[in-house]
């Protein structure tokens, strides 16, 4: 049985005031509602180190960054690396986010090689794939994600494989409040699981934890996870509120 996940990735928002007592909120709520899934918190990471001090002190969730330099240390200015993101405490990291692939230009080799370096740091990767709308409507999507899983991913031995989280994101989904169908999400884990069981086998396959993401909110969180493919959310939107976020956390704990 895989133990779900629900992780919120605030992005570029919030001030230190307003991102600390999101925080406290979700910790309130956390230690009220009991919620049975493991819960991620992706803030920028200027807060990582007050969230950490947090999650140490509560227990009650980890923490992950939103992006990692994927080179070991030097001169890179304005870049964080995984091996400061381990001193801190770090547990998770968000890898290749449509967000980063577009605007940054992150390509699969790119997002390859920062995996690689947070396993070497023992930071559990979460490794976003998805297709944009042109590619659905052209029904292309398929290809894509099996592209985006095989260069992204399939440069890691079995060992390693045990160790990486996967969000299926459709960027047409991310922010736009238009969610994917249970049906249609489900229809692409499964796929995206498929594709983890020929390369490395039924076993990993059955314990890799395949997240959704887009719009994902307090109202459609429960029939997503009643998906028997989907083990919980990247959430965005809706991770800037403490009761939406508690909410859906609940929801993934059925
Ligand atoms: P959203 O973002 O929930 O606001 O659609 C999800 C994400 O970008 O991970």
């Amino acid at each position: 049985m895989r133990r779900k996940i629900v992780a919120g990735n605030w992005k570029m928002n919030l001030d230190f005031q307003e991102a600390q007592d999101l925080v406290e909120n979700i910790a309130n709520l956390c230690e009220d509602k009991q919620p049975d899934c493991d819960i991620v918190i992706c803030p920028p990471y200027l807060y990582l180190e007050m969230v950490t001090d947090m999650a140490d002190d509560t227990q009650l969730f980890y923490v992950g960054a939103q992006n990692v330099n994927e080179n070991e240390s030097g001169a890179f200015t304005g870049e964080v690396s995984a091996k400061m993101l381990d001193s801190l405490g770090t547990n998770f990291c968000i890898v290749g986010h449509s967000e980063r692939r577009k605007y940054f230009n992150e390509d699969n080799a790119v997002l390859a090689a920062k995996i690689s370096k947070l396993l070497q740091y023992q930071i559990v990767p979460i490794y976003c794939v998805g297709e944009v709308l042109e590619e659905r409507e052209a029904n292309t999507h398929f290809d894509v994600i099996k592209k985006q899983v095989e260069e992204g991913l399939f440069h890691l031995d079995v060992a390693d494989m045990e160790n990486i989280v996967i969000a299926y994101e459709p960027v047409w989904a991310i922010g736009t409040g238009k969610t994917a169908t249970p049906a249609q999400a489900e229809e692409v884990h499964k796929f995206i699981r498929t594709l983890i069981a020929e390369k490395y086998g039924e076993d990993i396959a059955a314990q890799m934890r395949i997240l959704y993401g887009g719009s994902c909110n307090a109202k459609n969180a429960a029939d997503l996870f009643a998906q028997p493919d989907i083990d919980g959310g990247l959430i965005g939107g809706a991770s800037l509120k403490a009761e939406d976020f508690i909410s859906i956390a609940v929801q993934a704990s059925k």
